[in-house]
């Protein structure tokens, strides 16, 4: 290490900030078994830092995050900061095909860089079905100074993590799947960690000023079902989605599918009292609502026990997303030559008696090595198999074959994908590393005549979409970020049962400039674990 080097770090850890470098912003998060009631009963959850949800991580564009994590849980962490492109970066992806977890009793620093994004995501643990049991939360990334955002400074803001919630523990449900079996419904909707009782003895979540305005920063943490959001008395006006700034249309709900996140703007100015902002469960059978109170510093009185409906079927959901709508003012060019289109079709069925889901017929396992490692190694084939999948799945896409899914991409190749469902239950994507442009949706099957449909002027930039019933969604984005990516269902079910693969872009010139090398404190595991350190790949 340089002299340079040392001092910067030195004074890194002194919170000073570094000329010339991007500032640091420093986290130190215990993760443990915690308590709580929130269907009445106590059961098991897992805390950061003593919170349900946990602590918020609060950035300003290009900041260099520094997370470390102690694990004092029984099992295994790593931790996803979804949505966030780690640009260069898989290592830090935190996903089981890209890092090692963190065993128990030990502790490890994530290091990764909000490059150049703005907007409301949040964080989660990817082992097993940890996220059923707690350790997400919020994660902002505010504009730099310079940079101008489209609306005035709010008074103040709100996170509003929704989900559905379970009774049982995170080990209970995988249990569950893990004998062949679903997980069933969920038992309520939880508003950050809680469910107004609506008796009179619930406590505010936050409390707003006559006449302000305020940022809600509303994201869906939950397993599996989509949730209507919806602030009794007030309209959100909609400034934010996943990194975009959208044309600010006012809205009376969204439509939160699992994984997404929705930043609005909401003004105290009606009759001076308590609200009821309202999460419930969408295309169900059941009707879950979860409520937290909002109350107006000046309020006298309950907030009306009659709650605003939520709406009706799905068609209203895609016309909703239809309406979104980039802000054209801050956009950029947009490349139109298609190199390559990846259709990928859902299916499920049992295995042996048990229940798997799979992407073109493959449900994806992961293994011991991490393949990220194993291909900077050089040992991936005794790992995984490039390609068992093809663009066009094939007919018979219902037989399911178990096995590592992991696609070769070439570097900065224009992509369409293509998600076809033809279930009855309606899906959520998300795409580590990346974000990509919604371009379309549409009920039936996908053809190619369906591209005159498709919104190439000002579709928003997003990292997570749904895709409904019997239906098709199109995204488009270039392969530009170099690494080992994860692209799985929301779901945690047909995630942890195998709906989800893995995409890696090399980039030809193993240049330094495209990715990162193995980090020094990188941990090890599977097949590579006693193998010496490859030498640097990337000059
Ligand atoms: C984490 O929390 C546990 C339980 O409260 C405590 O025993 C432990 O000392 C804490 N560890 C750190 C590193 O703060
Ligand atoms: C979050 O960061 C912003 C911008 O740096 C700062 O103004 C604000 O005080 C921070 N909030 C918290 C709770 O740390
Ligand atoms: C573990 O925490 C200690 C104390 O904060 C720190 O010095 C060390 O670098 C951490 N270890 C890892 C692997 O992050
Ligand atoms: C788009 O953004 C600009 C500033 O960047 C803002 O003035 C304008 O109101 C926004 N337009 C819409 C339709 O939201
Ligand atoms: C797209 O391809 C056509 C035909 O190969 C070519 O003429 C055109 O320049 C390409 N456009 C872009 C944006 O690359
Ligand atoms: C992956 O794709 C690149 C570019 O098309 C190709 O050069 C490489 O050989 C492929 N690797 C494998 C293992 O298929």
């Amino acid at each position: 290490m340089g002299r340079g080097v040392v001092l910067a770090l030195m004074l890194c850890l002194l919170g000073v900030t570094v000329y010339g470098e991007d500032p640091y912003i420093y986290y130190t998060w215990n993760v443990t078994y915690g308590t709580i009631s929130p269907l009445g009963t106590p059961q098991q959850v897992i805390l950061i830092n003593n919170q349900f949800p946990g602590p918020e991580i609060n950035s300003t564009s290009n900041n260099n995050v520094v997370v470390n994590v102690f694990n004092n849980i029984d099992e295994p962490l790593l931790f996803t900061w979804h949505g966030i492109q780690q640009r260069k970066n898989s290592w830090q992806e935190g996903t089981p095909g890209t890092s090692c977890p963190i065993l128990p009793g030990t502790n490890y620093t994530y290091h990764f860089q909000v490059k150049d994004q703005i907007g409301s995501y949040f964080y989660y643990p990817t082992t097993g079905l940890q996220r059923a049991s707690g350790g997400f939360g919020g994660l902002r990334i505010f504009s730099r100074l310079l940079i101008p955002v489209p609306y005035a400074d709010p008074e103040d803001e709100y996170w509003v993590i929704i989900g559905d919630w379970y009774g049982k523990s995170h080990k209970t449900l995988k249990m569950e799947l893990d004998s062949g079996r679903s997980i069933g419904r969920p038992n309520t909707v939880l508003m950050n960690g809680k469910n107004a009782k609506g008796d009179g003895s619930d406590e505010p979540l936050y409390t707003m000023k006559p006449g302000k305005t305020y940022k809600y920063r509303i994201c869906n943490v939950g397993l599996k079902d989509a949730l209507n959001f919806r602030f009794q008395g007030h309209t959100l006006k909609l400034v934010e989605t996943e990194g975009s700034h959208v044309v600010q249309n006012n809205y009376e709900s969204l439509d939160v599918h699992v994984g997404q996140c929705y930043t609005v703007l909401v003004t105290a100015d009606k009759e001076p009292k308590d609200y009821y902002m309202i999460a419930s469960t969408r295309f169900t059978k059941y009707n879950l609502i979860g409520k937290g109170i909002v109350r107006y510093t000046n309020g006298a009185g309950p907030a009306s026990p009659v709650l605003p409906p939520a709406p009706v079927g799905w068609a209203w959901s895609l016309n909703q997303f239809r309406s979104f709508r980039w802000n054209l003012t801050a956009s950029a060019a947009r490349p139109i030559n298609i190199t390559r289109t990846i259709k990928l079709v859902n299916s499920n069925a049992k295995v042996d008696g048990k229940l798997r889901y799979a992407i073109n017929g493959v449900s994806h396992v992961d293994g011991e090595t991490p393949f990220k490692l194993a291909e900077y190694y050089g040992v991936e084939d005794k790992v995984f198999k490039y390609d068992l999948i093809s663009d066009e799945p094939s007919a018979d896409h219902k037989a399911i074959t178990i096995a590592p899914n992991v696609i070769n991409a070439t570097y900065r190749n224009f992509i369409e994908i293509i998600f076809e469902n033809p279930g009855k239950v309606v899906q959520s994507y998300n795409l580590g590393g990346y974000s990509f442009f919604a371009v379309a949706g549409e009920p039936g099957k996908w053809t190619p005549e369906k591209r005159k449909n498709y919104n190439l002027l000002d579709a928003i930039s997003r990292h997570t979409i749904q895709v409904f019933p019997k239906s098709w969604a199109a995204i488009m984005l270039t392969f530009d970020n170099a690494g080992m990516w994860n692209l799985r269902s929301e779901h945690g079910e047909n995630r942890y049962l195998g709906q989800q693969l893995y995409i890696s872009i090399q980039s030809p010139e193993l240049s330094l400039r495209d990715e990162y090398n193995l980090p020094e404190t990188q941990l090890v595991c599977g097949i590579v674990k006693d193998m010496p350190k490859p030498a640097p790949k990337y000059t």
